[in-house]
């Protein structure tokens, strides 16, 4: 062979294997194995593998036989009398801390979090509980809050193949543990391991003079080994409930109702450690208490002990301080303490909410000819299809993602998940890179990505039946594209980026850069799913302007959501927003437009950045002709806003007008530049008092309008933060380039940043949590408690640069 042969056989050989070889490195991967990725649950830590090792934490004060079953926690729930609870501080890669403020039972449960060796060496987990100072005494608590009864509860579970068992089961069988329980396990991805619940000295456990106690000392660990069905594995209160009554109806029977044990010695579980899928755990404590949950891969060649775990909690949590500063400090009027354990966090919380699901779904793809939405009433024809219940189990599917509330919407989302990244993209543009590929990789190959993703039956037992479904012809808001823009701008690859970009990265020194290559590798990869999914969007939510006489610049690019009934577009993302009626099959949405605008700039930069030349010439076509068509199609001259259309009775095209978000759609998406001809009116519309503004942040719906206010008021007034953050960000932009309204926008963009920050601050202060959304005259958080999904954009709204004109300078407006 000639050496040139040679040459070209070793280049190809190389490229075929360079295809193969993921850009995600093996140690960025064991450094996210393992976390406390369900989300759902107050604590309970899983790989990042399907069907796997499974783990929960749960917990009751139990001192009277009447509440005990009120008080195990377990699911994250909003109505449990916690007085706030999340991570103070929390880094996927390396661990955190958690604080979970039980009001109701009157302890504070610190769940700390750490990897050894950067995955490599496995996990530890530290749970402390602390009596609060405000707890009421409870009965048998005669030395006040700090002899308080509580039960812990740790489980360990394997999904799928593998094994978990006990060890010394013989010596725990009697009376319990009496030091730490082992269990070693194995599984094909994660290979033999041992996961040890220690039983350090130092906590104190309740005794008592009744007979119950010498065959069951709660100075013991009570281990109850179980087989159970994989997908039953979850519910595990009900599992530890069926667990605790065949223990009380033993003593009923053999001390009668009359003579039972105190509660704290009742309510425990059986004691058969031995075989199983399932290991429930269980200590009784006194007061204050704490113990390691310690797991470790044979291939560690010393297993870290609870000295190591105190010493990387320690170390994990000042390097995240460190971190901080760097990457998300917040800065003027907010550069104080306060702010910063408020920034902290509010963005702990956000990546600590990362989970990993796995599971099958429910899909609809019967492509009925309703779903084409071509006729006057197909609102009603759809809702008809719908009922017919065609949907099937999909899958499974796995998701990387983080969440909107642990309590209320603990699962994907897809436009929530594009503003999640935002912060998060700041700190660990890796990581970003893994959950939007994760989303990716649920696409079909039509191009389309369900809204929501539902995986599994313990993600399914949240939902209501009527909304489990999924439909492949429904789009969301294309988000994960802003987030792609974002990690341009971090590599430097265009001029300014729209959404969180170079401008402001480099106005904070530090601000964790992506690497170009890894970065450039990966959207080479990425770029036939973007595409697909661009096509997707462009071809199903498609708006008609043949049919009827819609002058533009363009005769292609105009766009309807299609799943819209007579009160709500929920693929829009925002559902009960005002829009025309009644519905029409010739209605444009300037949201989705404008969606689709950002889209088209984002492949196109793109595009551009990875070397697809002839793409990016004909992206940017699209791009400007959705610009010019935005203002064509959507700007009403008697308004003086954007407007979404319809069609009217004598098959006109004509505009529907309800001042707000929609209204203001092209600004937030980057599409009014500082040259447009509109953006006074647009400024002007969002500083007016009586329209948009309001002290709390700018409101969805314009006080003017008929419906402010109306009906369910989801988004009809409220204050929603990811709205705000781009309106502040557009501010921000404006604010920056030369133009005639750049003073303008740097007073709106100071007062705006000062007026959202302060009131998601202070509504946290008053309720020790973040919500989904803030009233515009009081501006307290309402609906879903401990929504710590975009609301924690917060975190960069305070890192973004304070520009002059901060103090009241809404004065000025
Ligand atoms: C890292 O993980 C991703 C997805 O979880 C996978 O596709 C990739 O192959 C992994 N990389 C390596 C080097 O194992």
């Amino acid at each position: 062979m000639a050496w040139t042969e040679w040459a070209l056989a070793a280049l190809l050989a190389g490229s075929t294997a360079a295809q193969d070889t993921s850009v995600f490195s093996k140690s960025s991967n064991d450094s996210l194995l393992w976390g406390p990725y369900r989300p759902n649950v107050y604590f309970g830590v899983r790989p990042r593998l399907p069907k796997s090792l499974t783990t929960g934490l749960m917990w009751a004060r139990v001192e009277d036989f009447q509440s005990v079953q009120h008080n195990v926690r377990y699911t994250c729930e909003q109505h449990e009398g916690m007085a706030g609870y999340g991570w103070d501080a929390y880094d996927p890669r390396t661990g955190g801390v958690q604080t979970v403020h039980d009001k109701g039972n009157g302890i504070d449960i610190e769940t700390d979090f750490v990897k050894f060796d950067e995955g490599r060496g496995g996990w530890g987990a530290r749970i402390k509980g602390t009596p609060r100072e405000d707890a009421e005494p409870g009965a048998g608590s005669e030395g006040g809050v700090q002899t308080m009864k509580t039960a812990v509860w740790f489980y360990a579970g394997m999904e799928g193949l593998g094994s978990l068992e006990v060890q010394d089961a013989e010596g725990g069988e009697e009376l319990g543990f009496d030091g730490d329980v082992v269990i070693t396990g194995q599984s094909q991805d994660l290979g033999d391991f041992k996961l040890t619940i220690t039983e350090p000295e130092g906590s104190s456990h309740p005794a008592h003079a009744h007979p119950a106690y010498k065959s069951k000392p709660l100075d013991h660990t009570f281990v109850h080994s179980l087989q159970v069905p994989e997908d039953a594995l979850w519910q595990a209160k009900a599992i530890l409930f069926a667990s605790m009554k065949t223990t009380v109806d033993a003593y009923v029977e053999e001390h009668t109702e009359q003579k039972m044990p105190p509660p704290w010695q009742t309510y425990t579980i059986q004691n058969r450690p031995g075989e199983g899928n399932m290991h429930l755990i269980q200590k009784v404590f006194e007061g204050p208490f704490e113990f390691d949950v310690l797991y470790a891969p044979s291939t560690v060649a010393k297993t870290a002990t609870s000295d190591d775990l105190g010493k990387a909690i320690d170390a994990v949590v000042e390097s995240f301080d460190e971190k901080y500063l760097e990457a998300l400090k917040p800065q003027a009027p907010f550069n104080d303490d306060k702010h910063l354990l408020f920034s902290k966090s509010l963005f702990s919380n956000l990546i600590g909410g990362i989970g990993y699901f796995h599971g099958d779904q429910l899909i609809d793809r019967s492509y009925a000819p309703e779903y084409e939405e071509d006729n006057e009433g197909f609102w009603q024809e759809t809702a008809d299809a719908r009922a017919r219940g065609e949907q099937k189990l999909e899958g499974p599917y796995e998701l990387f993602t983080s969440i909107p509330s642990r309590p209320f919407f603990p699962r994907g989302f897809l436009w929530d998940e594009g503003f999640h990244l935002l912060p998060i993209v700041d700190w660990d543009p890796e990581l970003c890179m893994q959950i939007v590929s994760s989303w990716f990789n649920t696409m079909d190959e039509d191009g389309w990505i369900a809204r929501e993703q539902i995986l599994g039956v313990e993600a399914r037992s949240k939902v209501p039946v009527e909304f489990q479904v999924q439909y492949p012809h429904y789009a969301n808001p294309p988000t994960l594209f802003m987030v792609l823009d974002a990690l341009l701008g971090k590599v430097g690859a265009k001029d300014s980026s729209f959404y969180t970009g170079q401008q402001i990265a480099g106005d904070l020194a530090g601000n964790a850069l992506a690497n170009p290559d890894a970065v450039k590798a990966w959207l080479k990869q990425l770029y036939p799913l973007l595409q697909r999914n661009f096509e997707w969007y462009r071809r199903t939510q498609w708006g008609d302007l043949k049919s009827y006489d819609r002058p533009a610049f363009s005769s292609k690019e105009a766009f309807r959501w299609r799943g819209r009934s007579d009160r709500h577009i929920l693929t829009s993302g925002l559902d009960d927003y005002p829009r025309a009626q009644p519905p029409h099959p010739g209605e444009l949405h300037t949201d989705l437009i404008s969606w689709m605008g950002m889209m088209a700039s984002s492949i196109h930069h793109i595009a551009d950045f990875i070397g697809e030349t002839e793409d990016a010439g004909r992206y940017a076509k699209v791009s400007e002709a959705i610009k010019r068509n935005v203002d064509d199609l959507h700007w009403s001259k008697i308004d003086k806003t954007y407007c979404d259309a319809t069609v009217d009775d004598y098959e006109d095209s004509v505009h529907v007008c309800h001042k707000g978000y929609v209204s203001i759609f092209p600004f937030m998406t980057g599409l009014v530049g500082p040259d447009s001809a509109h953006l006074k009116d647009v400024l002007d519309l969002i500083a007016d008092e009586d329209e948009l503004w309001s002290p709390h942040g700018i409101r969805s719906l314009s006080k003017q309008d008929a419906l402010y206010g109306t009906d369910e008021n989801y988004w009809r007034s409220p204050v929603w933060m990811n709205m705000n953050y781009l309106v502040v960000q557009q501010l921000y932009n404006i604010a920056t380039q030369a133009g005639p309204h750049q003073k303008k926008a740097s007073t709106m963009y100071a007062a705006l940043r000062r007026n959202l920050v302060e009131t998601v601050y202070q509504s946290w202060l008053e309720t020790g949590f973040a919500w989904e959304q803030y009233n515009p005259e009081t501006g307290a958080g309402q609906r879903t408690q401990h929504f710590t999904g975009w609301t924690s954009l917060v975190v960069k709204i305070m890192a973004m640069p304070g520009l002059e004109g901060g103090k009241g300078a809404h004065d000025e407006l």
